[in-house]
């Protein structure tokens, strides 16, 4: 039987993933769904055949949801996550886990005391075809140790209401997950450069960034954070190894030739360049809830990216390198 699913917060990527769920991917579909708009959110309930509900903790109560889709404000994250946790449900929280690391310390501690593994959160990029290549490239030791990490997370532009901090907490913290997972290791320490600006940023915001990160085996990750490059959304992720370099190709199915010139194009947006890890990320949730055991990125995770989001933003205003220091895992999370 399919897997009836309840999403709060039906916002532009909540109806990207009410979509993707009754759709595209297999094995469940939305039955039920909230919104603080109400008005939008109950003729949208109508459109898809699906229930309304006044608030997200009557949707998460109704035992005819099986599992919720928290896509919401960041705020309000950490009240659904908890109260799914509460319900014995399975929950899949878009990134940011809470909006800081006491937060997603309050969600991994009530799930340590529940017992299980309930929270998946959305940081999709694991579910990329090329980061995956990447990583097994990288576990196999195929190239030898991987020693260096050159990234970029490049936006064509962003709007009037994205100020400097927004570089970590909106957009790097994609990177901060995914490179960690990348090579299975912690960091420990950060250091943010604020380099020459681009003349298309405002004054409040820093454009680019450099994030310099150091894991702890020594590997040396610099990241380009640059949001307003007018020519697309572009992600670099180079990794230099003892014996040899790999790196993320931008997926295109198109090449042309004309007029003297060879070219593919840049990506405009991030949803036509991680259309398919979304659609991935999606299916395998649904396989693992089918499984009785999450396999996607956990609370912890959640948790240790806020952590280093914290240390990102003391090194910005500073200057100086910090140190990230970790509480111990707890084994519910230990592979
Ligand atoms: P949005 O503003 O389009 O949608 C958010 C929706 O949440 C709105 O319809 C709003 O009315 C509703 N809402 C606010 N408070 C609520 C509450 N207490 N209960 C129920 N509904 C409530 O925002 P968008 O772009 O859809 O983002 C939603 C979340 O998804 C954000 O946390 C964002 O960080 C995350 N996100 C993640 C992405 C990824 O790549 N993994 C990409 C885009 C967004």
């Amino acid at each position: 039987m399919d897997l009836r699913i309840g999403v709060i917060g039906t916002g532009a990527i909540g109806q990207e993933h009410i979509q993707r769920l009754n759709h595209k991917t297999q094995g469940a579909h939305v039955v039920a769904i909230s919104d603080i708009n109400k008005e939008k959110a109950t003729l949208l309930a109508k459109e898809i055949g699906a229930k309304f509900y006044e608030t997200g903790e009557a949707l998460i109560a109704d035992p005819e949801v099986d599992a919720v889709v928290v896509t919401s404000w960041d705020p309000t994250h950490e009240q659904y996550v908890l109260e799914a946790i509460k319900h014995n449900k399975y929950v899949f929280c878009e990134k940011p886990l809470a909006t800081d690391s006491e937060g997603c310390r309050r969600i991994v501690d009530a799930e340590v005391a529940n017992g299980k593994k309930l929270v998946q959160v959305g940081f999709m990029r694991r579910y990329d075809r090329g980061y995956m290549e990447l990583k097994e490239v990288i576990e196999n030791r195929q190239l030898g140790e991987p020693l260096l990490l050159h990234c970029a997370h490049r936006n064509p532009t962003v709007d009037k209401n994205y100020e400097t901090p927004m570089a970590i907490i909106n957009t790097a913290i994609h990177e901060i997950d995914a490179l960690r997972w990348l090579l299975q290791e912690d960091y420990v320490s950060v250091q943010v450069i604020l380099p020459k600006q681009t003349s298309y940023t405002h004054e409040k915001l820093h454009d680019p960034q450099m994030v310099i990160l150091e894991t702890k085996s020594g590997i040396h990750i610099d990241l380009e954070v640059f949001v307003n490059c007018q020519f697309g959304y572009d992600i670099k992720c180079v990794v230099v190894c003892e014996t040899g370099e790999i790196s993320l190709e931008d997926p295109s199915y198109t090449r042309v030739k004309a007029k003297g010139k060879d070219y593919t194009t840049v990506s405009p947006d991030w949803q036509s360049r991680f259309m398919d890890a979304y659609d991935e990320e999606f299916q395998l949730w649904i396989h693992s809830i089918q499984a009785d055991a999450i396999t996607g990125p956990t609370a912890w995770d959640g948790y240790v990216a806020s952590i280093t989001m914290v240390a990102c933003g003391v090194a910005r205003e500073s200057g100086e390198r910090v140190a990230i220091s970790l509480d111990s895992c707890p084994t519910l999370y230990q592979a």
